[in-house]
């Protein structure tokens, strides 16, 4: 039997997005306190998969730091790491690397969004990716990971990769790992476009509210969200062909801790110029804490820095000896 334990991670490529705080930083808070160990990561050997600036990068693994204990991640619960100090999570993935097939990765639809029209042009990393997160979550032997869905495919690769070593070594090793996904907004929509995610890799502004904007933006945002001239329906059922309207609904939902049909039961019939504002003031009482908190933070990284040396030294004693055995295992 494998211990309980969490583990997830967010790429340090950007700001933090509310879609990264409904779907995924929100569980970690939440797991903290249930019957896991949990580890969390600023996963900046993935965000270089594609170009970062050397100074973005070490200011925004610093900030996604700041947001994950802004958020209620607590050191002292959670083991919170930036992925490049554990060595551990690239020897392992290495391994993984050999173990994955090259037609499993062709078949990552995250792989053809991100690399677009000219795969060609891709880096390696970029293709290898889900290999590096299958060992970023077993160097670990975790068991659950919270994530949005679109991860989904990812996790499900996680599990084969577990398979197979298990099975070509003969061995039970490597836990099959559960995603946690869960709640109103496991997939929160850009407010320009619902057809596609938010994400702060979208080059608009104006499709995401990201956790640093102040009051004035968020409402300006959401104000400006693409939405129907319909009113609000009753019943979760009626937003199922208004992918926009049932956005926002979701978001109002996951901030507030309510289901759809709970929010509905409150403002259904109302127009989208009553139900923006309430919208708006919501998402500044929930977000404006965080941010200022953040800022507060940033004011002096050392604090920071001294958190996560600390993660990493915490998270090398679970994860060495796990590579070690693996190494035994395969060999070495
Ligand atoms: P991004 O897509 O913003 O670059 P990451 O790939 O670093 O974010 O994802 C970090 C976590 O946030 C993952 O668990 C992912 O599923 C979740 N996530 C990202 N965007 C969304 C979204 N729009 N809705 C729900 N969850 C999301
Ligand atoms: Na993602």
């Amino acid at each position: 039997a494998f211990t309980p334990r969490v583990f997830s991670g967010i790429q340090p490529s950007g700001g933090l997005t509310l879609g990264n705080y409904l779907g995924a930083i929100k569980r970690f808070v939440s797991m903290q306190d249930e019957a896991y160990e949990t580890i969390y990561c600023m996963v900046d050997l993935h965000a270089i998969t594609v170009w970062q600036d050397p100074a973005d990068l070490a200011r925004n693994t610093r900030e996604l730091a700041a947001g994950f204990i802004a958020s209620g991640i607590s050191p002292e619960k959670s083991i919170l790491i930036n992925q490049s100090q554990v060595p551990e999570h690239a020897q392992l993935g290495w391994i993984f690397n050999c173990v994955a097939r090259m037609g499993w990765m062709k078949r990552m639809t995250q792989f053809k969004d991100k690399a677009g029209k000219n795969a060609e042009a891709a880096s390696l990393g970029l293709f290898g990716y889900p290999a590096l997160m299958a060992a970023d979550i077993l160097i670990y032997h975790a068991t659950h990971v919270p994530v949005g869905e679109d991860q989904k495919q990812h996790l499900e690769l996680t599990r084969d990769i577990a398979t197979k070593f298990n099975h070509d070594y003969g061995v039970d090793f490597f836990p099959l790992t559960e995603p946690v996904i869960e709640g109103a907004a496991t997939r929160v929509m850009s407010l320009r476009d619902g057809s596609k995610k938010m994400s702060k890799s979208d080059p608009s502004d104006a499709s995401r509210i990201n956790m640093t904007d102040d009051a004035d933006a968020i409402a300006k945002k959401i104000r400006k969200a693409k939405t129907d001239p319909d009113a609000l329906p009753s019943e979760a059922a009626g937003l199922a062909e208004r992918p926009e309207a049932r956005n926002l609904v979701n978001i109002y939902a996951a901030l507030n801790d309510q289901t759809v049909d709970q929010v509905l039961a409150e403002v259904g019939g109302q127009q989208f110029g009553t139900f923006k504002p309430l919208l708006a003031e919501l998402a500044v009482a929930k977000l404006s804490p965080i941010s200022e908190e953040m800022a507060r933070l940033m004011a002096d990284t050392a604090e920071i820095d001294r958190i996560l040396a600390r993660g990493a030294d915490q998270a090398r004693e679970i994860a060495a000896p796990i590579l070690q055995k693996t190494y035994e295992i395969v060999g070495m």
